[in-house]
């Protein structure tokens, strides 16, 4: 996805160890549309040399206030006139103090004290006793108060060798918060619980009863709601999907697992999107041990019971939260999908066809609500999720 095309993004590297990861993510960057202005301190060209951060920005980098290539001579101003954001990255405890008391004696201060209405954003990366140090902490909350973003720090292995709080972002995490950052902040401030993948019903210790879904129309929402800048619990069947940045994942494995766990979360959200394709049954005569083949050659004789249907029982809590659900149908979608939604009590439900969404990156939505129903176009399956988010930021109460 081009997310960041027209984006043009001032990259701005200190000195921190954490700089090689910067070569990474300008490649990342660049292929979802990102143009990028490499800007380094004299300190981060010790760990990593303009020469990389050119030969992979395509662009020319600056290091020195005095830079003559700029025929103004003002690098500091004409770099972020235009630009989208500024991200410093990594952002060393000396460069988070200039910032915070506004220091502009190199060409990277000098710029984020001149960058005027252009959106700051801050990736710190030190040690764990740094990170912690008060003075660096005060400078964090003045930064924030000064209106720029703080993008983590991570906790875990620090090259020093200690453990804790400090760690930059890793490539693919900054991304994801650049990305997120120009996202619409439609439901900024709510709690979304998703239920999504398959479920998985046991018949004995090795063999499990379960529905084709491969998990990617529930991951994507959950991208794109916590892009939207709302909290996300995920309860999530088996799947081999990565867990969306930001997003709190709660796997499961059952339909009564599912089930329990999404009641427990459900009073706290404000939205729930049942994307799951939850078994319908589940065997209730379920070996302990592995049922063996017989010479008589005859198959075991299962016993179902049906599984409780979530969706429709969140939709019945007495202060739940607003319910979306899902039908994948083979056919006669119109037809099945709404009746489905008066069935399962929701205000909204979104229909697609199970052929053409099933384990494909793309998918056409249609959405179904007291107004009718309204079709999408075929998308990638992420910027249905996040069209799909909008709908729901525009139909939920207050
Ligand atoms: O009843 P059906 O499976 O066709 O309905 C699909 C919708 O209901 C989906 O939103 C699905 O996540 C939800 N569902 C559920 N629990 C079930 C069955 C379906 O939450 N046991």
């Amino acid at each position: 996805m081009l997310e960041l095309a027209q984006k043009r993004i001032v990259l701005g590297l200190t000195g921190g160890i954490a700089c090689y990861k910067l070569a990474e993510f300008v490649r990342r960057a660049q292929e979802h549309g990102a143009v990028i202005d490499v800007v380094m301190t004299e300190a981060a060209t010790h760990f990593i040399t303009p020469v990389t951060m050119q030969a992979l920005s395509g662009r020319p980098v600056f290091t020195d206030a005095w830079d003559a290539r700029i025929p103004n001579n003002m690098a500091h101003i004409n770099l972020t006139r235009g630009a989208d954001a500024i991200l410093i990255a990594p952002a060393s405890t000396d460069f988070m103090a200039k910032l915070a008391h506004g220091l502009a004696d190199d060409l990277l201060s000098t710029l984020c004290v001149a960058k005027g209405n252009c959106p700051l954003l801050v990736a710190p990366a030190m040690n764990r006793e740094m990170w912690l140090h008060p003075a660096t902490q005060r400078n964090v909350a003045q930064l924030v108060a000064d209106g720029a973003q703080i993008l983590g720090p991570a906790e875990g292995d620090q090259a020093c060798g200690e453990v804790g709080s400090g760690r930059m972002l890793e490539p693919d995490e900054l991304l994801s918060e650049l990305i997120a950052f120009f996202q619409p902040k439609a439901l900024a401030g709510k709690r979304v619980l998703i239920t999504a993948g398959p479920t998985s019903e046991k018949i004995d210790p090795v063999r499990v009863i379960t529905n084709r879904s491969s998990g990617k129309m529930g991951y994507a929402i959950a991208q794109a709601a916590r892009e939207a800048g709302a909290q996300v619990v995920l309860v999530s069947g088996p799947t081999a999907l990565p867990t969306p940045y930001g997003v709190l994942r709660l796997s499961v494995e059952s339909a009564l697992d599912m089930h329990t766990a999404a009641l427990a979360e459900a009073p706290s959200a404000d939205i729930f999107i049942s994307v799951a394709a939850v078994a319908d049954w589940r065997v209730v005569n379920a070996s302990a041990n592995k049922l063996k083949k017989t010479a008589s050659g005859q198959a075991p004789q299962l016993e179902f019971a049906p599984n409780p249907d979530i969706l429709a029982d969140v939709a019945k809590m007495a202060s739940g939260p607003w319910c979306v659900g899902f039908a994948a149908e083979t056919e006669n979608l119109l037809e099945y999908a709404e009746a489905k939604r008066k069935r399962k009590g929701v205000p909204l439900l979104v229909g697609n066809l199970a052929q053409q969404a099933m384990n494909a990156d793309t998918t056409e939505l249609v959405l179904f609500d007291d107004a009718g129903n309204k079709a999408l176009p075929a998308l990638p399956k992420i910027d249905a999720a996040r069209e799909l988010i909008r709908a729901i930021a525009q139909r939920i109460p207050g």
